[in-house]
């Protein structure tokens, strides 16, 4: 079976979040599966693909609104990658340095689509399924089922997965003539509440939708930022497909990032060894619990509440340490900058992104911090267990899935509630956990095991393939 995943993120390739995580792991894990996967991606002008050779198999034109632009595809197998990686190069438009935050970015997404699906049609190029992930590639199933330049393509099934239901990247019915001409009594398909929604379009024509955790999948019908009801009428085709994580990248035993490698047998040295270089590097006490945060900086990680817990907490006792690293919102992160200031000894943080950094602190921290208010699935959680760290999650979406408290014959420290109180209670939990150094040690070790691999949800992909 042959699948392409259409993406804007790739790890190692792109990354800004999990999405990176999962269009860079699944194709690998799916190969177990009799399955070839590739992935077709934009191609940014970053630090990775400079030094990369990657050869160029294919040019093209694309328009958009009139305006004629010119396309390259690359295809790309370095050696850290096991599958084949398509990247589209379009001058003026996609060849940019980081993946979002430029003003044209319905041009950037429409544009990319419409290169992809001109590209396959001009090689004769044939897969069993197009996977496409959220709502900047969700456009090309109402594309190949109502546009008649694609008509070749309309029998080739699609599946769309939903990472994150948040974003949906509507914008207004005056930029229809962005796509290609489709016949106008299927705009319907398009329109979400008065505007052109990419997501609900992508839900409406998929053969097969998807989102990253049962539990999400359940939430979504209920509250999916105003698709709730298109979610419900079309729960037929919908499922939901816990994310793993790629046991090769993530493995403490082998990580080249962090500053002593440790399997669950020599557990309390390695991550010993970690906490001190971590704590050393940014002026903790590394015989105090060490809690950490990363993430995106914003409302639905729950980042606007961190200044104010982290204060609290401090101010109650000094017991603790606390690293964060991330970025987003600026005001959160002028709050966590000025938490830096006033906290000296028992915080800090770094506003930025840093790969290699993550890394240490997953294997340096005792505990993470993950108090999400909507959390699609959530990696971080399920990489602090492989490291030992004990996760503190909110009971929500992929979080309530992978993470059991410990009250309930579990492993972790979970929460109902994105409020300060919720938060602060459990990180006080977790202060009376790390006392009790005989249960936390048994915890650390038994949460290592735990097997949140893809080896499930990738056969579970192949068999919704399958169906289709
Ligand atoms: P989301 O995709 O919603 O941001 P996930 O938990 O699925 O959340 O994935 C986040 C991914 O991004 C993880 O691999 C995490 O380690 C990484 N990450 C987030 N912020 C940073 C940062 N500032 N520096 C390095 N890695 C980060
Ligand atoms: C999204 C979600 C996150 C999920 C990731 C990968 O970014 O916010 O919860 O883990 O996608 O599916």
């Amino acid at each position: 079976m042959k699948i392409l995943h259409t993406s804007f993120e790739c790890h190692p390739i792109a990354k800004v979040g999990g999405l990176a995580d999962v269009v860079g792991s699944l194709p690998k894990y799916q190969s177990n599966f009799d399955v070839e996967s590739f992935v077709v991606m934009p191609f940014y002008e970053n630090s990775y693909l400079k030094k990369k050779k990657i050869v160029e198999i294919k040019k093209g034109a694309i328009d958009l609104n009139g305006i004629s632009y010119q396309y390259v595809v690359y295809k790309f197998k370095p050696k850290d990658i096991s599958y084949s990686v398509y990247l589209i190069q379009i001058k003026d438009l996609l060849d940019t340095e980081n993946v979002y935050g430029y003003i044209n970015e319905t041009q950037r997404y429409i544009g990319f689509q419409k290169a992809v699906l001109d590209w396959i049609k001009s090689e004769d190029l044939t897969f069993d399924v197009i996977h496409c992930h959220d709502h900047h590639t969700s456009l090309i199933p109402f594309f190949i089922k109502h546009c008649s330049e694609y008509k070749c393509l309309e029998n080739t099934p699609t599946v769309l997965t939903i990472h994150n239901a948040q974003y949906q990247g509507q914008f207004a019915h005056d930029s229809l003539n962005l796509l290609p001409q489709f016949d106008f009594n299927n705009v319907g398909l398009l329109d979400w509440y008065g505007s052109v929604n990419p997501l609900a379009a992508g839900i409406k024509c998929a053969t097969k939708v998807n989102t990253v955790s049962p539990s999400y999948m359940e939430e979504l019908k209920k509250n999916a930022a105003g698709l709730e009801g298109l979610l419900s009428s079309e729960s037929d085709k919908f499922h939901g497909i816990l994310n793993g994580i790629d046991t090769a990248v993530w493995n403490p035993e082998t990580d080249g990032s962090i500053s002593k490698n440790y399997r669950v047998g020599n557990v309390i040295s390695g991550k010993k060894a970690n906490k001190t270089a971590l704590c050393k590097k940014y002026g903790l006490d590394p015989e105090l619990p060490l809690f950490g945060f990363i993430g995106r900086l914003v409302y639905e990680k729950s980042a606007d509440l961190l200044a104010d817990v982290i204060r609290e907490t401090l101010l109650k006792t000094k017991e603790l340490n606390i690293f964060v690293l991330g970025s987003g919102n600026e005001e959160i992160e002028a709050q966590i900058l000025e938490l830096k200031e006033e906290f000296k000894e028992h915080f800090n943080a770094y506003i930025g992104y840093d790969e290699e950094l993550s890394h240490l602190i997953y294997a340096g921290a005792d505990f993470l911090l993950m108090p999400s208010r909507v959390e699609p699935c959530g990696l971080n959680q399920m990489y602090s267990l492989r490291y030992g760290t004990i996760p503190i999650v909110r009971r929500t979406g992929g979080l309530k899935d992978t993470v059991v408290d410990i009250g309930d014959g579990g492993f972790g420290i979970c929460h109902n509630q994105a409020t300060i109180w919720d938060i602060s209670y459990s990180i006080g939990r977790a202060i009376e956990l790390f006392k009790d150094q005989k249960s936390f040690r048994k915890i650390q070790k038994q949460i290592m095991k735990i097997d949140n691999s893809w080896d499930k949800s990738a056969k579970e992909y192949v068999d919704l393939y399958k169906s289709i």
